[in-house]
């Protein structure tokens, strides 16, 4: 059984049979009579949802514990509630503020860790964002794919997951905000560009994420300012290769994508939501069989 925090976690081979897992549907009772531990610091709608319902597909009982009950570090140390949640759950999966705590979690037991979104990365977004962009594009290696916006969780997962596939991906930030502030070299394939046009220029997939993510509000104004150059809007999807729009949700239509995008004809957003439920029932069949 194998903890999965971070898509560069994974080799090429994993990502491919995760991702087949993720499409065969039908992967029998795995989780029977097994319990998986879902714990959220922070909100959610997809997530959790994608997760309850996965577990039950393979057989499973779902717990969802939310801040408040478990308290990671306030009413008991990570370690400790890694070490209790162990004691009943095959899996335990949590969504928290600082990507350290998961580390000390997973140090802490055998039992597998899987991450729901940390401050740094957000690895089951990204294998939904694969599938999502296979189905859509018929192929990964060689996809041109524009992120525009915040290098934050999610772009940092999804820039490791272009680098596994071989998609290319080239991230439009404002300066301060891009890969190179969170990452020390960028991965094969990613290009970090400032001119949200010269990314989009020929893209497959245009794909973006809130200017503000949890946990920063206290940056919000300042951050919309940085980013008012960089909405998703229809003007800038007119320079793509009749792109497909992704977006990890949930949305603030207006600020980082107009409404006209998100609703319009080649907005993939909910096919990419729904993927959510197939592939973490792919990535913890996946984590099953290690
Ligand atoms: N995309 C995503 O993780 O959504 P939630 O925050 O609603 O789970
Ligand atoms: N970057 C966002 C993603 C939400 C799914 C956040 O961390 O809030």
């Amino acid at each position: 059984m194998k903890d999965l925090l971070k898509i560069c976690d994974l080799g090429r081979q994993d990502l491919a049979e995760i991702l087949a897992l993720s499409e065969r549907g039908d992967l029998g009772r795995p989780l029977a009579g097994k319990g998986v531990a879902l714990v959220f610091q922070k909100p959610s709608a997809r997530t959790r949802n994608s997760m309850e319902l996965a577990v039950v597909q393979l057989g499973g009982h779902p717990v969802y514990i939310q801040k408040d009950e478990v308290g990671l570090g306030e009413r008991e140390s990570a370690e400790d509630v890694a070490r209790t949640l162990s004691c009943y759950h095959e899996i335990i999966a949590a969504r928290v503020m600082d990507h350290s705590d998961l580390v000390t979690m997973a140090g802490a037991t055998e039992t597998p860790l899987l991450n729901l979104l940390s401050d740094t990365d957000h690895p089951l977004q990204a294998l939904a964002d694969l599938l999502t962009i296979r189905q859509l594009v018929g192929r990964l290696d060689g996809v041109r794919i524009a992120y525009i916006g915040d290098a934050n969780n999610v772009c940092r997962s999804l820039a490791e997951a272009c680098a596994l596939s071989g998609a290319e991906l080239t991230v439009a930030s404002p300066q301060g905000y891009g890969l190179e502030t969170v990452m020390d070299t960028l991965p094969d394939g990613v290009r970090q560009v400032a001119d949200p046009a010269e990314a989009v220029e020929g893209a497959q997939i245009v794909y973006t994420d809130v200017w503000v993510s949890m946990g920063q509000d206290g940056e919000a104004e300042e951050r919309r300012r940085a980013f008012a150059a960089y909405q998703v809007d229809a003007a800038l999807m007119a320079r793509s290769a009749d792109a497909w729009f992704l977006h990890c949700l949930p949305a603030r239509r207006g600020e980082e994508v107009s409404s006209e995008v998100m609703d319009g004809p080649r907005s993939a957003v909910w096919r990419q939501a729904e993927n959510r439920m197939h592939t973490a029932r792919g990535a913890m069949a996946w984590m099953m069989t290690r």
